[in-house]
């Protein structure tokens, strides 16, 4: 007899034998039928069992979430809604549940609830299916690296330079908090701290990415990042994981290329290898339309929408162009967004993002060559002075979901980009090390993960995507 998990046995021709599977449960119904779930699939498998034959008191122990062991023939199903359902021929109780405290009932529940029983929420069709997809995810993103020559990097999550200037960090210390060290006045002396400095939990892995492009050729970052900024957003978390190409000799354009392949890629990956959960989401969300008013609802399914980004070019836009456009809009003459955009420079907030993907250009936006000031020290200056070789990609329904740049490769104007925000150069020698032994143009970018899964599954909020999220004020679990 053989072990089978419920994907399997739902999809391989092994009717008439004896099987064994283990899983929970998920509904019993009728005293007869057992709707069993291990995780391999959606898709429940219905174990039916002779109530006259089996124990009583075994029959009152299987309840909803309860992990059990079955043993039966695996048959034609005389039912509705499955192929194939399992004649019990001999049941046992691996893990009790009490019915009347599991969280997880047989019924709808809210994100919300769900969240704070986030260690029992992927025991839902939802949660399984987005945990699913992320993983599927998270593979077809090393496959496509992989499959293109590049390398993956390894970036530290503990780092010594805070130059990146990504937003607030974490710190990192085993000093005696209650009793710090004081450097004569009243600042710590952090020569007495682990590392003998000042260390942070990284909030990019891109400048050690750079170091690796720079000898390796093509390479990429896929792990976790910090940020403490205090921004109780749906598209913001504390911790959330990024993917980081960087490459030798690839310039914006390259970038942007590169950037698009990568993101259709992926999403056709999942249409082409998921589809059952992604049809399970696609109709969550259509449902969940339906109990909106008509202004906003989503104008396409969800398939609908991966296909439009897989089928179609991505709009390609300078800054300057998307500041007439926002200049000139509706909701910026008649003063409908908070904040007015009335001259060149303005930093875009994701009210003007998302009115360039969502009501202008209806499609995924690339904006590029982005005024210096309002972007990091180390992107590429453009030759007129005032504009870097910067681009973020913009998606419906999510805003920015990619940035990235051309690197500044010219040692002089590094330097003066650093000196003119305060970074000493003792802090990055490393990296300027890059723009004085064989530097060469490069570019790179980050995709945000979780943002990624967001806009693949139409979950709206972020903190449903990632299994254990960290926002201010919340780290349970
Ligand atoms: O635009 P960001 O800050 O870019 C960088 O960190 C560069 N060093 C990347 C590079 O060029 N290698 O962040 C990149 C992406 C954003 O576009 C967004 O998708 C995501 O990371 N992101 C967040 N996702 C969730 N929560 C947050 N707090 C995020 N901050 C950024
Ligand atoms: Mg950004």
């Amino acid at each position: 007899m053989q072990q089978f998990n419920v994907l399997e046995l739902l999809s391989q021709d092994i009717k008439h034998t004896e099987v064994e599977v283990k899983g929970w449960v998920r509904t019993f119904r009728a005293n007869r039928f057992i709707a069993l779930n291990d995780g391999s699939t959606l898709k429940n498998i219905q174990c039916v069992v002779d109530f006259e034959s089996i124990d009583e008191s075994l029959l009152k122990r299987i309840t909803t979430g309860a992990a059990i062991h079955i043993i039966g023939d695996l048959v034609e199903s005389q039912g509705k809604g499955q192929t194939v359902e399992i004649q019990v021929k001999n049941l046992s109780i691996l893990g009790d549940s009490d019915p009347d405290t599991y969280p997880i009932q047989p019924k709808k529940h809210s994100f919300e609830f769900l969240r704070e029983n986030a260690h029992l929420r992927t025991r839902t069709n939802t949660f399984s299916a987005v945990m699913r997809l992320r993983s599927a995810l998270s593979f077809a993103i090393h496959k496509y690296f992989n499959d293109n020559g590049f390398y993956y990097m390894h970036a530290p999550i503990i780092t010594g330079s805070d130059a990146e200037g990504a937003g607030e960090m974490f710190k990192v210390t085993s000093l005696d908090i209650e009793n710090l060290p004081k450097n004569g006045g009243d600042k710590v002396d952090f020569s007495k701290d682990f590392f003998g400095k000042e260390t942070n939990l990284t909030v990019s892995g891109q400048l050690e990415a750079e170091t690796y492009a720079m000898s390796l050729g093509k390479v990429y970052t896929f792990g976790p990042t910090f940020r403490a900024e205090n921004s109780n957003t749906s598209r913001h978390l504390a911790e959330f994981w990024m993917i980081e190409p960087e490459v030798a000799f690839m310039d914006l354009t390259g970038n942007m290329d590169l950037a698009e392949d990568f993101l259709k890629y992926v999403l056709k990956y999942i249409l082409e290898n998921n589809t059952e959960d992604l049809a399970f989401l696609d109709k969550r969300l259509q449902d969940e339309d339906k109990t909106k008013p008509q202004a906003e609802r989503n104008s396409m399914t969800l398939i609908e929408k991966l296909k439009f980004v897989t089928d179609n070019n991505f709009k390609r836009v300078s800054y300057t162009e998307a500041i007439d456009i926002l200049r000139n809009s509706k909701p910026n003459k008649k003063k409908k967004f908070q904040y007015i955009i009335d001259e060149w420079g303005a930093d875009l907030q994701s009210e003007h993002e998302r009115f360039l993907v969502e009501k202008h250009f209806k499609c995924p936006v690339i904006l590029f060559d982005y005024p210096a000031n309002i972007k990091a020290f180390y992107m590429r200056l453009n030759d007129d002075g005032k504009t870097v070789r910067a681009m973020d990609i913009l998606f419906p329904g999510i805003g920015e979901i990619v940035g990235g740049a051309q690197r500044e490769e010219r040692l002089e104007v590094l330097k003066e980009k650093m000196a003119a925000i305060d970074i000493p150069e003792e802090e990055l020698w490393w990296y300027l090390d890059l723009r004085k032994f064989g530097t060469a143009v490069h570019s790179g970018f980050g995709l945000g993960f979780e943002r990624l899964v967001m806009f693949t599954t139409g979950m709206s909020n972020i903190r449903d995507v990632i299994p254990f999220p960290r926002t201010p004020q919340n780290a349970e679990f």
